[in-house]
Parts: C-alpha cells; sequence; structure tokens
C-alpha cells in the first residue's frame, strides 16, 4: 500500500485523462446500473466516479457488487473522460471518472447513524457523539480546511513582520478576564490549584519586560462561561503584543494582516484602513458595541423634541431620566398589526416595557411638531414607519439593537458578500457590571488616555480607554489595547476597582514589581480565530468551525467528557466531592 504518494480522489480533473493510478477513499455512493456499478468515492478533497465494468474487469466488478457506504477501498485504474452528456457539473471532478482494474476492500463500515451528505439534517447531539462521521461531510472538511489556511495565512504574515511566536504555560494563577477560571489541583501542593489561562494577557506583557519586543502566539485559552451560539469553552486566539507602540501600529497590523488573510485565503481585497466608530456612538447609532454595517437602520435619539410631549409611555421614561429612540423601517407601513405586535413581544422579552410605532395608536397623543421631528430624526419616508422605545439609556440600546437586526433579518436587508470591517474606539475604561456597581470595559491593564486622567477620581465613566474592538459583520472578531505601564497608575486603576492592597500584592505583584525592571510602554490585541470564521462561513453556530466542540452545557458527547475519576485519584490530590443536593 502507497497511498501517500496516491492521488487524491477530489482532485482528478480532465488534465488527467489517460492517467493509469491507485486511489483510496471512503464509497460515498454505489449504483447498480444493471451491468455497470457506479461508486463515488471520497476523500478530503472531494469525490470521484469510479466505474465497474464486468467486461473489462470481471473480478473487480464482483467485489464492487458487496460494497456499502462508507467501506473503506483501494481502487487501481485508468482516468476516462465520460462519455458526452453523462458529464456532472455539480462535482469539480464530473468530467471524469476511473475505469476500475481491480478493488480491494481495506475496511468495512456499519451503516453510519446518518448520511454523510452536507443537506442531511441529523440533530447536532447525534453528530456530536459521532463527530469523526460528521468531519466526513464535506461542508465540516471545508471548514477545518478554511481554518487551517487561515492559520497558515497568520504565521506567515506574523513571521514577515518579525513577530517571534512565544509559547506560555498552560498552568497558570488566574487571570481576570471577566469569566470564571477552569482550576487544575496540584498533587504536589495539596489544597493548592493551578487556574487554565483565559488568556495569555499577563505573560505577553512580561514578554514585552523581557525585551522580545514582537509577541505572537496562536493560544488556547479557556473560559468557565454559560455557552451561546458564538462562544466557546476553548477559545483559539491570535495573540499579539508589541513594545514601542501606539494604537495606529496595532491598527495598521491587524488590517494588513486581515487584508492577507482574505486576500490568500478568498480571493478578496478588502479595502483599508478601517471605519473607526466610538464605542458611545455605537451604542446610540446601532444599539451595541458590535455593529453589523451590511444594512442601515440607524438608530437616533429623540429625547430632546420629547420632553413636553403629551404621549404619557414616552413621558414617563423621559421624566425617570431615560431616553427615547427610534428608527425607520424602509416600506414599513406595509408592516401588519400582527408583526408589529410580534416586535413588541420580542421588545418586552428584552426587557422594555413596550414597543410604539409612528404611524400609529401613539398619533393622536403626540402634536405635529413632535411626528415630524421623529419622521425627521428617523430619517422616514412617506412609505416607512418608526419604531420607538422609551426606556433607561442602557435598556433602550439593547432594545433598538435587537430590534434593527431583527428587521433586517426579517425583511432582508443584510447585503450578504460584503464584509464590514470598523474598529470600535476609543472605548472607555469603566462600566457598570449588571448589579450597578464598577468593573473595567477591556482589562484592568488597559491603559486610560492621558488627557482623561483627571476624571479618574471623580467621573470614572467617563474616562476614555485606549482600547478597541474590530468588529467584522457585527461579530466581534478582536480586542485590544495599549496598556499601563507604570506601577503607580496600575495600582490606582485596581484601587478603583475596589482591590485592596492585599489582593493587588498576591494576585498581581509579579507584575507590578516587574514594571521596576525597565519596561518599554506597550499594547496589543486578541483575535478570537473561532469567530473569525464564523464571520468567513457566514454562520451562527460556532460549532461548525470547530472540530471538537463542547455542547452547551459543557460537554464533549463523543469521548463522554467530564466524567468522574478513579477515587484514587482524587485521594492522591485530597480532594473531597460534596456531591449537590438534589433539587426537592
Ligand atoms: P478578549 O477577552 O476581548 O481579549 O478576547 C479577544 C477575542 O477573543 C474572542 N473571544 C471568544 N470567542 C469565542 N468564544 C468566547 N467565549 C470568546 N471570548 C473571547 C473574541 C474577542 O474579541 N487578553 C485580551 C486581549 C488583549 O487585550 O490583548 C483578551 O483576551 O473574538
Amino acid at each position: 500500500m502507497s497511498g501517500f504518494s496516491a492521488p487524491h480522489c477530489g482532485s482528478l480533473r480532465a488534465s488527467d485523462e489517460g492517467r493509469e493510478l491507485e486511489l483510496y477513499g471512503w464509497v460515498a455512493r454505489r449504483r447498480d446500473h444493471g451491468g455497470l456499478i457506479f461508486i463515488d468515492l471520497r476523500d478530503r478533497w472531494g469525490a470521484i466516479q469510479v466505474v465497474f465494468n464486468p467486461a473489462h474487469a470481471p473480478q473487480a466488478h464482483t467485489n464492487a457488487s458487496d460494497l456499502r457506504s462508507e467501506y473503506v477501498v483501494r481502487v487501481e485504474g485508468k482516468v476516462a473522460r465520460r462519455r458526452p452528456g453523462a458529464e456532472n457539473p455539480r462535482m469539480p471532478t464530473g468530467e471524469v471518472e476511473v475505469v476500475a482494474s481491480d478493488l480491494e476492500v481495506i475496511s468495512v463500515a456499519k451503516t453510519p447513524p446518518f448520511a454523510i451528505e452536507d443537506d442531511v439534517e441529523a440533530d447536532e447531539a447525534t453528530r456530536l457523539k459521532y463527530r469523526y462521521l460528521d468531519i466526513r461531510r464535506p461542508k465540516l472538511t471545508h471548514n477545518l480546511e478554511l481554518r487551517h489556511r487561515v492559520v497558515q495565512a497568520i504565521h506567515r504574515y506574523m513571521d514577515a513582520h518579525e513577530f517571534m511566536e512565544v509559547e506560555t504555560p498552560m498552568l497558570l494563577k488566574g487571570t481576570p478576564e471577566g469569566s470564571r477560571d477552569f482550576i487544575v489541583p496540584s498533587r504536589l501542593h495539596p489544597g493548592e490549584f493551578f487556574a487554565l489561562p483565559q488568556s495569555p494577557q499577563q505573560l505577553k506583557q512580561l514578554l514585552m519586560v523581557a525585551g522580545i519586543g514582537r509577541y505572537y502566539q496562536i493560544a488556547r485559552c479557556l473560559r468557565d462561561e454559560d455557552l451561546r451560539a458564538d462562544r466557546v469553552v476553548e477559545i483559539t486566539q491570535l495573540d499579539v503584543e508589541m513594545a514601542f507602540c501606539t494604537e495606529e501600529d496595532v491598527f495598521e497590523l491587524i488590517e494588513g494582516l486581515w487584508a492577507k488573510v482574505w486576500k490568500d485565503v478568498l480571493g478578496i481585497d478588502i479595502p483599508t484602513p478601517f471605519r473607526r466608530i466610538d464605542m458611545r456612538e455605537s451604542l446610540l447609532k446601532y444599539g451595541t458595541d458590535k455593529p453589523d454595517l451590511r444594512f442601515d437602520l440607524e438608530i437616533a435619539d429623540v429625547s430632546d423634541a420629547l420632553r413636553e410631549t403629551g404621549a404619557t409611555v414616552l413621558r414617563g421614561a423621559l421624566d425617570a431620566g431615560g431616553v427615547v429612540r427610534c428608527f425607520a423601517v424602509p416600506g414599513g407601513k406595509d408592516m401588519s398589526r400582527r408583526e408589529l405586535d410580534d416586535l413588541a413581544v420580542l421588545a418586552r422579552g428584552a426587557g422594555a416595557k413596550g414597543l410604539a410605532w409612528a404611524p400609529g395608536p401613539l398619533d393622536r397623543h403626540l402634536s405635529e411638531g413632535e411626528m415630524a421631528a421623529i419622521k425627521s430624526a428617523a430619517g422616514a419616508g412617506a412609505d416607512d414607519i418608526v419604531l420607538l422605545v422609551a426606556d433607561r439609556r442602557r435598556k433602550a440600546e439593547t432594545v433598538m439593537g435587537l430590534l434593527r437586526r431583527e428587521i433586517a433579518r426579517r425583511r432582508k436587508l443584510v447585503r450578504h458578500g460584503e464584509w464590514n470591517f470598523l474598529w470600535v474606539y476609543p472605548m472607555y475604561l469603566f462600566e457598570e457590571d449588571d448589579l450597578g456597581n464598577l468593573t473595567y470595559g477591556h482589562h484592568p491593564f488597559t491603559s486610560p488616555w492621558p488627557e482623561d486622567m483627571a476624571l479618574l477620581a471623580e467621573r470614572p465613566y467617563d474616562v476614555r480607554a485606549r482600547a478597541y474592538d474590530c468588529v467584522l459583520n457585527g461579530v466581534e472578531i478582536s480586542g485590544g489595547s495599549i496598556r499601563i505601564h507604570d506601577r503607580e497608575l496600575q495600582e490606582r486603576v485596581f484601587g478603583i476597582l475596589g482591590m485592596d492592597e492585599e489582593r493587588i500584592g498576591t494576585q498581581f505583584g509579579h507584575l507590578l514589581d516587574a514594571f521596576e525592571y525597565g519596561v518599554p510602554p506597550h499594547g496589543g490585541i486578541a483575535a478570537g480565530i473561532d469567530r473569525l470564521m464564523m464571520a468567513i462561513v457566514e454562520t451562527d453556530n460556532i460549532r461548525d468551525v470547530v472540530a471538537f466542540p463542547k455542547t452547551q452545557s459543557h460537554q464533549d458527547l463523543m469521548l463522554g467528557a467530564p466524567s468522574s475519576v478513579d477515587p484514587k485519584q482524587l485521594e492522591e490530590l485530597h480532594i473531597q466531592v460534596i456531591p449537590p443536593e438534589k433539587p426537592s
């Protein structure tokens, strides 16, 4: 057997006509045409039709009648053009076929739990349990291949720009990236734990102190967070850090990188530089900090025009310190009451008190001037309808953002095929968490804008951060910042975040100490490869671009993980399991 040098099934073309060869692959399909037997033989590169003719190769033909789907075989034969009319334009190999002279069954196969075809909709749990069969489907194979090519293009680009790949440890002390750590017990230090990296953030900063200057790594990051359609537990990041740099250097590097990846992998020229948008402007105009600009539907604030309005639902929210936001749905006058009520349900589901529209039931409470102001702010024409939400600012933004996406989806306003990259910059140093407490926007190592330093104590929420996110088609594909490189400032920021001296010392002493041994100003970014691939293959399901993903509930259905361990292992680790209480 010498399959390594054999040609690939999926690579054969008309130019191979007359070639005698040996092929290895899986039987994708078998058709018995009374006399002739045809199979499609599949490998990673695609599929080719093989024909067994009893007159030409009787033994091979006899063997072929026993073939079943997914048998692994070796075929010897000769490439021939298909007869006119028998070509298959849907297969890249469709102009030719292999006329078999010999067939060897290498391995038989049970009937798979689902057909190995792209358009088969087997339930996801079954596909995950038999992931090795799922990956045989051409679409998944193709997604993994594209992912490989993207990562190779990244390596070439980073190397060409003199970035050095440095591996960082998996067993760390916790890094605050905003999620829960996965922890690993230490056998040699009973009662002590490592944390798996949420990102190599502090290590890459320490590499800058170490003088590496330009670092990158295709790094695995582990975050124990609730999964959504665009989240994985094991994130793959392109992690980057450089010394003596500004935001502009990072933008130029990353814009060049995406341009190179798109050119190398997809053959597409993407225009640079990317558009930039202030985070607050993004929240106002698009209701999100990761706007999808493949459709318009710009949101406007009409609070000022409605301060005195007689429409009590709007007035109530304004009097309580809230806002009124709106946008026009082009041609939306044709929307039925039912469609609008549906949207109101959606808005309420996202926490809004309700949804108003104009023209609509609200009209008689609005003055002519107010109506004109709404229409003009939303840019509404005669055939349009304006959707309005009145609420606390953050709530109104979230709901408007959701409605904007929903309208674009329902009314097919998304310009598919467009690559809409942008930078969200500047961002803000602090945010309010769900409990109303102050927390960091990006992470606590992010530098404030020097001109906003005076606001740090009094108006922390207004301090801009030297932080940026790169967004593609509504997906946050990367984020980073210029870092604090001054011990005192870093201690101050930790302090504002509510950490006492002792905690700062035990958690971050190593970084602060390092800053006393000659530290270059530095900054960087990390790009989520999984998210990037989602945008490239246009899927909403992150599991379509990961070979062996976990389920929403953090399980590997194929391996059966997580699982309990041998009590002896626990004993060695001095760990005792307290079973969770059963809900009564
Ligand atoms: P951040 O946490 O923003 O930054 O992560 C960077 C990028 O990683 C991707 N990402 C994810 N992808 C899939 N599933 C997840 N759960 C997930 N979480 C993040 C996103 C995101 O933009 N150390 C900093 C970077 C820096 O400051 O240099 C960091 O990790 O695409």
